[in-house]
């Protein structure tokens, strides 16, 4: 029989595993789910923390006499809010797909609850931006390509580090940085229960990794490794290409990739709490990205400079933004219309 790993690997199909009959078998569910159960409690969470998204909208719209959005910010708003609208939609089409393929039932179990929450996420927001009069904009290039490549892997490791352990975690800083610049008093409290929500979709990940990591070969875990570079840099450049916009919106990019950093770290140091071993090569971290803290510090200050850039960082820095823009171009004059 395969393995944990090799499942969330390789999903099997319908032909191959359905009906599961051990999800019958008390013994071994009992067992499984002592262990996991924390992970059921995610799709339990979701039930007790449920909102209306139309009640919602309507009660805040009402509380703070409609939706004033300031016109000089609607623009660059427009720009950040197209990665977010559609960010939920993928989020929402992957949680399904985690849903169907996952194997053991707390983990479809949490999956299941997150396609409500994303279900309900895109259409509040699309919602919000509509009455708002901020229009919807058509995605990056970059933001595409990323969230394009995490819907169409069949690999649910790959699927579930990508989606819940990088875009729900910058997803939950966003929305956190967006609510304190208070651009719209209803928007900011709306965001509320979104970061409250994402944090949830995170846990996912958070608990259902350990075990699956731990199983991988040195060959899948530089695979994984190679995935999340991927990721990085093309959230990177999807940022950079953002950062007018940001600019604009009075939210300082450089902050939000600082509190990126330290959700990251937290997250890594949850992780590495669910199963015994220490350290970068923790057997529950196994194949994940990380970069040291000096690493990150070099990373902020090349990006985010506290001082004056010399020249030939200046240089570097430049020749960066112009590549991130025209490949940014590039690839979405080659996305469908
Ligand atoms: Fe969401
Ligand atoms: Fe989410």
């Amino acid at each position: 029989m395969a393995t944990l790993t090799e499942r969330w690997l390789r999903p099997r199909t319908p032909r191959t595993q359905f009906p599961p009959y051990d999800f019958g078998d008390p013994s071994i569910v009992g067992l499984a789910e002592a262990r996991t159960s924390t992970v059921a409690r995610i799709y339990h969470k979701g039930h007790e923390q449920a909102w209306d998204g139309r009640t919602t909208l309507d009660e805040l719209s009402a509380k703070h006499g409609g939706i004033h959005f300031p016109e000089d910010k609607k623009e660059a708003f427009a720009r950040v809010a197209s990665v977010l609208l559609w960010g939920e939609l993928a989020a929402w089409s992957i949680s399904a797909d985690l849903a169907v393929k996952l194997e053991d039932t707390p983990a479809k179990m949490a999956a299941s609850s997150q396609v409500f929450d994303e279900a309900r996420h895109f259409y509040v927001l699309r919602d919000y931006l509509w009455r708002a009069g901020i229009p919807v904009k058509r995605l990056g290039g970059w933001s595409r390509r990323l969230l394009v490549e995490l819907l169409e892997t069949e690999n649910l490791m790959h699927k579930v580090v990508g989606m819940q352990l990088l875009v729900e975690s910058t997803a939950v800083v966003m929305f956190r940085m967006i609510a304190e610049a208070k651009l719209e008093p209803v928007l900011t409290e709306l965001l509320y229960y979104f970061e409250r929500d994402e944090a949830r979709h995170v846990g996912l990940g958070v608990l259902t990794l350990p075990d699956v990591l731990s199983g991988l070969t040195e060959r899948d875990a530089l695979r994984l490794w190679w995935f999340q570079t991927r990721m990085n840099l093309e959230m990177t450049f999807g940022g950079i290409t953002l950062r007018h916009a940001f600019d604009d919106l009075g939210i300082d990019q450089g902050e939000m990739n600082l509190q990126g950093f330290k959700y990251h770290r937290e997250i890594l140091r949850r992780m590495r709490a669910e199963k015994p071993g220490t350290g970068a090569d923790a057997a529950s971290i196994k194949g994940l990205f990380q970069i040291s803290r000096k690493g990150q510090d070099a990373f902020q200050e090349f990006f985010f400079p506290t001082r004056p850039r010399s020249a030939v960082s200046s240089k570097i820095f430049d020749t960066l933004v112009t590549v991130a823009e025209k490949t940014d171009r590039w690839l979405r004059e080659r996305s469908p219309v």
